[in-house]
């Protein structure tokens, strides 16, 4: 495992040849701490990019990721009340429920939370199949957000599947900033967006991401695979603060926040 090196920022740095334990991993990646107005909602993206900025191979995220990075996302998902999540990312990826995580069992417990995280889908088609173990078994029920405008049979088909609808929009599609402050009335405030692409250039553009893990992973694909943010681009570029840096195996795990 090599040092953290990034001048200026609070760079955490490696620890010799040894895993990061979870511990050194949750404190890393803390999320802020309440304000004395209580807990603002605070919405970090998890992404891995290749070196030549493509966000997938051959349609998933795995073959472009690693150990550490998949315990990264795990250290993220322990610190989450709830992971907000593009439909394409769920059919693709094959979602399933998030899974409680041993070492965060007491501080989730101490923070008042659920073992796990709760998933939040985010949709307009609601075309997803109800009978996944995503919908049907988690350990904390998974969420789909939608417009108001979605079709009435469809929503009825997702409650009928025992799983809660948030209206977030109303047109047919999801507004990024309505879909935060419907997860904060939930008493969602530490949120984890692990995109997709098309998802999250959304949550760009409304200004509502505060946070970016990025991991850059020391490969080259090619090809014409998304970046790890979509859609219309942003009228004048949004700047982002590095705030740690961790490098494994020549894998780079970088935390920006927004200035
Ligand atoms: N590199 C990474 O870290 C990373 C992370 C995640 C995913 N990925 C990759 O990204 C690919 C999938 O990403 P993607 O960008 O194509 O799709 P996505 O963002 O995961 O999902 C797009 C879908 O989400 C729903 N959606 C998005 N915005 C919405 C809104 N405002 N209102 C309502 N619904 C909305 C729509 O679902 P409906 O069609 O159901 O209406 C839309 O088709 C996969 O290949 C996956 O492996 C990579």
């Amino acid at each position: 495992m090599g040092d953290g090196a990034a001048g200026g920022a609070g760079v955490g740095s490696g620890s010799g040849d040894r895993e990061w334990s979870l511990d050194e991993l949750a404190s890393a990646y803390a999320y802020p701490e309440a304000g004395p107005g209580g807990r603002e909602p605070w919405l970090r993206a998890n992404m891995v990019s290749t070196l030549d900025g493509a966000a997938q191979h051959e349609g998933l995220s795995l073959p472009i990721s690693s150990a550490t990075d998949r315990r990264i996302f795990g250290t993220l998902r322990g610190l989450a009340d709830v992971v907000l999540v593009g439909a394409e990312t769920v059919r693709q990826e094959g979602y399933r429920p998030a899974r409680a995580r041993e070492g965060f069992a007491t501080l989730r417990e101490a923070a008042g939370h659920g073992p796990a995280p709760a998933i939040a889908v985010v949709s307009a088609s609601l075309d997803l199949d109800f009978s996944l173990p995503l919908f049907t078994s988690p350990l904390v029920p998974t969420l789909l957000l939608t417009g108001a405008a979605a079709a009435p049979d469809r929503v009825a088909t997702v409650e009928k599947a025992g799983v809660q609808v948030v209206i977030a929009g109303d047109g047919m599609g999801v507004d990024p900033a309505r879909a935060v402050r419907a997860l904060a009335g939930l008493g969602h405030t530490r949120l984890l967006t692990e995109g997709g692409p098309r998802l999250l250039g959304q949550l760009m553009a409304a200004g509502v991401l505060d946070e970016l893990c990025l991991t850059i992973s020391p490969m080259l694909t090619a090809g014409d695979a998304q970046r790890i943010a979509g859609g219309p681009s942003v009228a004048v570029p949004k700047r982002f603060e590095l705030v740690s840096l961790l490098e494994e195996a020549g894998f780079l795990f970088s935390r920006y926040r927004r200035t």
